[in-house]
């Protein structure tokens, strides 16, 4: 038995923000982001647009791709860690906008940039397992909750608020993480199939949570008494902190080690896979994860220079990409790679 990857959609807010439109509201430039990170724009999803919706967005391409109806699914899983609600997640949300039947279970998975990773291996599971056949797996994220629009955020899509000293100096405190991040979705659906060669291979996924200190949100968390207050959000403490060095060295090290590790699990060497998917946090990375591998640079595709870090959207708007232009075809050997806050990492291995 193999759990085979039937279809795949995307979904995207209508807003582009361009490099420039964030150099208005804070001090950064275009040179500044494309050097560092490779990003020259992303989508900004608007207010009452969740990550829900973009979800059910790209879950409705993936159902079309897959020619599947929705009474067709057994299950669905959603990675996100930007709910439209704190609970409950965005699988029953989901479900709901849908139109799923109440029959369809839900699961909500987080793993931020490894979701989506993790949700294939979950659904590689449950399918292997014998209980479900046929599962939507959903990866999407609108990061824009997280900036301070009171801040005039509004003007990068396209509002005009006079920006005072006071909050461009607040923007530019933490120009380090929202420059990086966009809104976006992607989903899939995964299949059993025992026919032929085609499937997922083997996987390896690690966790180290001493490291959680590297990429976290500090405040609005259940260990505080109230969860949230007033001072919190006065901090900044709402607003992801990043070490921004020490995730880049992680990233580097950690996700060709996965990739070999995957590869040797299957008895297969890193030259043998066709195209890699690595999660897009920043090109610069994505470039060493590949020289490291040794692998050219047509092996190992990118898209993050028009989405910025879509978190648990990336690696299956990639994928839906690479397979829409032909950049990933039938037969291929493709290995999923990502690294993100947990710390969580790993690599999978698929047949397409
Ligand atoms: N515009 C202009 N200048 C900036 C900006 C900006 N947006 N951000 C930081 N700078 C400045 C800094 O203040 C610093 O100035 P200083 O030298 O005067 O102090 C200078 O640029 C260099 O800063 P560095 O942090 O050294 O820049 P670096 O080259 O490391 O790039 C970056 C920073 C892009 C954040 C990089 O470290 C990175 O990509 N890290 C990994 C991010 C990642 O992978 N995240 C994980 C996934 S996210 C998830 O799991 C949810």
């Amino acid at each position: 038995m193999k759990s085979v990857i039937t279809g795949s959609g995307i979904g995207l807010p209508k807003n582009v923000v361009r490099n420039d439109a964030l150099a208005q509201i804070m001090d950064t430039s275009d040179e500044w982001i494309r050097t560092r990170s490779g990003i020259e724009q992303r989508y900004y999803a608007d207010e009452g647009q969740g990550s829900a919706e973009l979800g059910a967005l790209a879950a409705e391409n993936a159902l079309g791709a897959a020619e599947r109806k929705k009474e067709e699914i057994d299950a669905i899983i959603f990675a996100t860690m930007t709910p439209n609600y704190y609970f409950p997640g965005n699988g029953p949300v989901l479900q709901a906008k849908m139109g799923f039947p109440e029959s369809i279970p839900t699961f909500d998975i987080r793993q931020q940039c490894s979701g989506f990773l993790y949700g294939l291996d979950l659904a590689d599971s449950l399918i292997k397992s014998g209980k479900y056949r046929r599962l939507l797996l959903v990866g999407a994220e609108v990061h824009t909750g997280f900036m301070p629009w009171q801040d005039g955020w509004e003007n990068t899509i396209g509002g005009h608020v006079e920006i005072t000293e006071e909050m461009r100096a607040r923007n530019t405190a933490i120009r380090d993480r929202t420059v990086l991040f966009g809104d976006g979705a992607g989903a899939v659906v995964v299949e059993a199939s025992d026919a032929g060669e085609r499937g997922f291979i083997a996987s390896k996924l690690f966790t180290n949570g001493s490291n959680i200190g590297a990429l976290f949100v500090p405040g609005v968390g259940f260990h505080r008494r109230p969860y949230v207050t007033h001072d919190q959000i006065d901090n900044s403490d709402s607003i992801p902190v990043m070490d921004g060095r020490q995730v880049f060295k992680e990233a580097v090290s950690k996700m060709p080690e996965a990739v070999r590790a995957v590869a040797k699990t299957a008895g297969v060497t890193v030259d043998e896979i066709d195209v890699v998917l690595v999660h897009q946090a920043n090109l610069r990375i994505i470039e060493s994860v590949g020289k490291q591998l040794g692998l050219p640079a047509e092996k190992v595709p990118h898209n993050i220079e028009r989405y910025g870090n879509t978190t648990a959207g990336t690696l299956p708007i990639l994928y839906h990409e690479c397979v829409a232009d032909g950049r990933i075809r039938p037969g291929m050997l493709i290995c999923f790679t990502a690294l993100g806050s947990g710390l969580h990492w790993g690599a999978a291995l698929y047949r397409t």
